[in-house]
């Protein structure tokens, strides 16, 4: 197998990387990576000597990159992690949601077509699917997304629905919950408020932080994208989730006892997301975990590890946080609620 991961340099890529040179000693991993704010070549450090890897930057929005790779490398396979993912920026400008989300899809499928790869697989997230507010969402549930982000990622899951029916092209989709673990850029809820509470700052809570989430480590979510690779089928779509919903304060509530913080940091600030925001994210994985797949990742444990490592690897973080589109992003979003306490 000669695996072309995009977006391999950025957090769930990146530990997809990892786990495909471990799992699969006889394949190649070739990484194309844009190298946007939120992919860095410091996440791939530790695999880049291995003779099984090489990284190529550039976009996959461009079909003249994409398919050069594919000759030189002898691609067989592409899994695709590459995306604009932040639903805050996305709610400030959607345009590079649009070109890597959808159009880097496309791009992505034309070339497996042409090249008559054997599968591409994509990576997308159960936000396509909205809110629920009771019960799972399942592979048959419709698309109804609510941020300009996840109507992107749908845009490029429907891109490859028509794909494989209008030319048989051997594409399949993974859904992942809100993924959690080392590596992840510090904008979203986990790795955002670990590394203000490390500095003694405030972390603004959206509303009363009663939002739910389906949480799964890292290394799980790779583990699910690598066992579709290997045992899903062409044309379908799975779920990679692990029943663990939990609303935002009380993820808040162990990641202040973790970093030895109270609640006196915590600041409730108006909803930036306003009716965008979804309620509750619960996906049914079944039909993945019938094919033989199961999460290992207990949420409580593996979420103070994750702590731990911030806490370890501030190598990692702190060149990332100190850089002006970072600055720029959060005096912008944050500024005006959070005042002094930005
Ligand atoms: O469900 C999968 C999705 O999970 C992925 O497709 C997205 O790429 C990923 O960003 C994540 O989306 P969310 O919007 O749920 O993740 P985020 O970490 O941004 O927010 C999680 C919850 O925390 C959400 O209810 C908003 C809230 N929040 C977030 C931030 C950044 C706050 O209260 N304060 C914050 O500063």
């Amino acid at each position: 197998m000669h695996l072309l991961v995009t977006g391999g340099a950025g957090f769930i890529g990146s530990n997809f990387v990892r786990l495909a040179l471990q799992h699969l000693p006889d394949a190649r991993v070739i990484v194309l990576d844009a190298l946007t704010y939120a992919g860095n070549l410091s996440t791939l450090n530790d695999v880049s000597s291995n003779p099984h890897f090489r990284f190529y930057p550039g976009k996959i929005q461009d079909p003249v990159v994409v398919e050069g790779i594919i000759k030189a490398e002898g691609i067989t396979h592409i899994v695709n992690f590459a995306a604009e993912s932040h639903n805050d920026r996305s709610i400030l400008h959607a345009g590079s949601f649009i070109e890597t989300d959808v159009l880097g899809v496309y791009v992505l499928l034309e070339a497996t077509r042409k090249f008559k790869l054997e599968r591409m697989l994509h990576v997308s997230t159960d936000e396509v699917y909205g809110s629920i507010d009771e019960g799972h969402f399942t592979e048959q549930s419709p698309i109804e997304p609510n941020t300009p982000y996840s109507a992107s990622k749908a845009g490029g899951d429907l891109q490859i629905r028509a794909h494989v029916k209008a030319f048989g092209t051997p594409a399949l989709i993974t859904r992942g919950g809100n993924t959690y673990g080392p590596y992840q850029f510090p904008e979203k809820l986990i790795p955002f408020f670990v590394t203000r509470l490390m500095d003694g700052k405030k972390v603004p809570v959206y509303g009363e932080g009663n939002q739910v989430r389906e949480w799964i480590h890292a290394m799980d979510h790779a583990g699910g994208v690598l066992h579709t690779l290997l045992h899903g089928e062409p044309g379908q779509v799975y779920n990679v989730g692990d029943v663990n919903e939990r609303p935002n304060h009380e993820v808040v509530k162990i990641l202040l006892e973790e970093t030895g913080r109270d609640e006196s940091l915590i600041k409730r600030i108006p909803d930036p997301r306003k009716g965008a925001h979804d309620k509750r994210y619960s996906m049914s994985a079944d039909k993945l975990r019938g094919l033989g797949w199961a999460p290992t990742h207990p949420f409580e444990e593996s979420l103070r590890a994750t702590v731990r490592w911030y806490r370890d690897r501030q190598d990692w973080w702190r060149p990332l946080i100190s850089t002006d589109d970072f600055q720029a992003f959060i005096a912008r979003f944050y500024g005006p609620s959070l005042g002094e306490d930005l």
